[in-house]
């Protein structure tokens, strides 16, 4: 029997569940001439919500990943090799003949993957601008590409004023629906909602929650290997009430929790023990974090392990906690729903026993 969970990649049906809402809307606004923002911390679920959506209406897409990006000429590079992957280059290539800038083009014959690169240039705008001219090309007004740029906020880190370049050019297109995804939330607003921003309000902004609570509790319940519905029903409770219906984590605790239930031979405090053994995985990772925290990094962490919010710790300049907060933030290890929380439970969990 395999395991009924899944963690750590794009999840579809039947490891896929809730965001009826969300995949409507998005089908929706792709078949307009919209585009969308889609916000939330990591690993909620952006990616796997989007490929679904453009998996059921069945049209054309490609994704890149801006972290990837290193300069404005890698981008470029990776636009025209997401692009091959659609159209062959042979089949292409006549669109190309007006590009400013020559890539260089290689393709593996073993795999057929196309690689392409550009030399670094004086004048990387016409290289942008005649990639996204191409795509904007093979694209067409009755099966529009949909591209999805991820950790979109990473634009503002591979040159100054890229954001306005690309904007200008985007604008123009007619053919091409964007889909905007990010992971930090507030530069992702300080882009699409701060009226100064060149794509302020470019998109149509949409956050992603955490799953809720019913819906990931009658999806676990219907995967545990236990006759007793009691049972069950408890130890679903036990998932949820650690994970705090974390999309990703959820499903990593109740996989582990599913592993111990079906091979081993352990009948009580199945998810307390399927938490120790998690923690114990991830030891020398969190030992690593934790050192390279600063004194007010660890103070924060404590606290919240414990449920006390920043804003309860009086012993440090309000100022000093919350750049302290935002750092944190802004690296993933605290995430604000209605109050500030670990994001891991594991490493709450760790924090928690190493202060014995
Ligand atoms: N709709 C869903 N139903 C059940 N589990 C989900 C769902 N969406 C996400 N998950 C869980 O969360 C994990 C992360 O999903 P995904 O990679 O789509 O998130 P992401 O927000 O794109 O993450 P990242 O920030 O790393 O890009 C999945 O592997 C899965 O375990
Ligand atoms: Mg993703």
């Amino acid at each position: 029997m395999n395991n009924p969970f899944k963690f750590g990649s794009v999840v579809d049906e039947p490891y896929f569940t809730d965001r009826t809402n969300e995949l409507a809307y998005i089908k929706h606004s792709m078949n307009s001439t919209n585009h969308i923002v889609l916000i939330s911390p990591r690993r909620f679920g952006k990616t796997s919500l989007v490929k679904k959506a453009i998996k059921e209406i069945n049209r054309p897409s490609i994704f890149i990943n801006l972290q990837m990006a290193v300069s404005v000429e890698n981008l470029a590079s990776l636009l025209l090799k997401e692009i091959f992957k659609l159209r062959p280059f042979e089949k292409v290539k006549h669109l190309m003949t007006h590009f400013r800038i020559i890539p260089t083009i290689s393709t593996n014959p073993f795999s057929d993957a196309v690689d392409v690169s550009f030399q670094p240039s004086l004048d990387s705008t016409a290289i942008l601008e005649d990639a996204l001219a191409l795509l904007e090309k093979v694209s067409s007004p009755t099966n529009r590409i949909i591209t999805v740029f991820d950790e979109f906020q990473e634009i503002m880190g591979i040159e100054k004023g890229l954001d306005k370049r690309l904007r200008a050019i985007m604008q123009e297109q007619q053919n091409i629906n964007y889909i905007f995804l990010g992971s930090q939330e507030s530069m992702m607003t300080q882009i699409f909602e701060r009226k100064k921003s060149p794509f302020y309000h470019f998109g149509m902004l949409m956050h992603l929650d955490k799953i809720p609570y019913d819906d990931f509790m009658q999806y676990i319940t219907q995967r545990l290997p236990l006759k007793d519905d009691r049972q069950t029903n408890d130890i679903a409770k036990d998932i949820l009430d650690t994970t705090l219906c974390h999309p990703y984590f959820t499903q990593q605790l109740a996989s582990q929790v599913w592993e111990i239930l079906t091979y081993s031979d352990v009948k009580e405090n199945i998810v307390k023990e399927a938490v120790e053994q998690l923690t114990i995985i991830h030891d020398l990772d969190f030992e690593r974090l934790w050192m390279n925290f600063n004194k007010t990094d660890k103070y924060i962490m404590l606290n919240l392990a414990h449920k006390k919010q920043p804003s309860s710790t009086r012993s440090l300049p309000t100022s000093t906690i919350y750049s302290s907060v935002k750092r944190l933030m802004q690296m993933g290890y605290i995430i604000k729903i209605n109050e500030y929380e670990i994001e891991d439970p594991f490493f709450r969990n760790w924090l928690i026993k190493k202060q014995g």
